[in-house]
């Protein structure tokens, strides 16, 4: 064969066999959808206020940490890794969940954190000691009702920039927020049938 000729049939084979693999291959996966639309949208809490929400809380060695819409996980994986606690990651965002377990991955700390895919009110809350939250102020005011259901009295809760409506707060600092200075708020789950303070 000429060289021009081998060239050609060679590029010939070249396209043929693309094509064939084209057509060999799985059609790439989906990307699994959310169980439902989120109630707020992700935006993650800066790390310095990560610090600060966990200080506020005094999260310590014998502590289990739940972030209720955990985003990237910034704020368990820190629980983890600078206080020495254990964590649970929820979130209904698909996207979030592999995220954060990539995160805690390449923290090296799978171990202490449980991953869940799932809407933080269908999640049973009743083991944590500490609940972190950045969420919106309806939806603080609607999981008001099962956090003081389910937690166990003396269960810290923090949340950045939303406080909970009537139910004041046992203390609040000011911190510096992605847009600003903010509040991180802290509550303390009251004895059952005692008064919200
Ligand atoms: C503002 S981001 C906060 C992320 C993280 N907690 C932080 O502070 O960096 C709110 C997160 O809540 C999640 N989210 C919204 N509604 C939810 C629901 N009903 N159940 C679980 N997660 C939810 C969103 O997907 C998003 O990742």
């Amino acid at each position: 064969m000429q060289p021009l000729k081998r060239r050609l049939a060679l590029f010939g084979g070249t396209l043929l066999l693309a094509f064939a693999g084209a057509s060999w291959a799985q059609p790439a996966a989906p990307a699994r959808p959310a169980i439902r639309a989120p109630d707020v949208r992700y935006e993650p809490t800066p790390q310095n206020v990560v610090i600060d929400m966990l200080k506020l809380a005094k999260v310590g060695t014998q502590d289990l940490v739940y972030d209720l819409g955990c985003g990237d996980a910034r704020i368990v994986i820190t629980a983890v890794r600078e206080f020495h606690a254990r964590g649970v990651c929820i979130d209904i965002d698909p996207r979030r969940i592999r995220e954060g377990r990539a995160n805690a991955e390449l923290a090296g700390v799978t171990q202490r954190i449980r991953f869940a895919e799932q809407d933080l009110f269908e999640t049973e809350l009743s083991d944590a000691t500490v609940v972190t939250l950045f969420l919106s102020p309806q939806v603080n005011l609607k999981v008001r009702a099962k956090l003081l259901r389910e937690l166990k009295p003396g269960t810290r809760v923090v949340s950045y920039v939303h406080d909970m409506g009537d139910w004041q707060p046992r203390e609040s600092i000011d911190v510096n927020g992605a847009h600003g200075p903010r509040k991180v708020y802290l509550w303390v789950i009251p004895n059952k049938n005692s008064p919200l303070p």
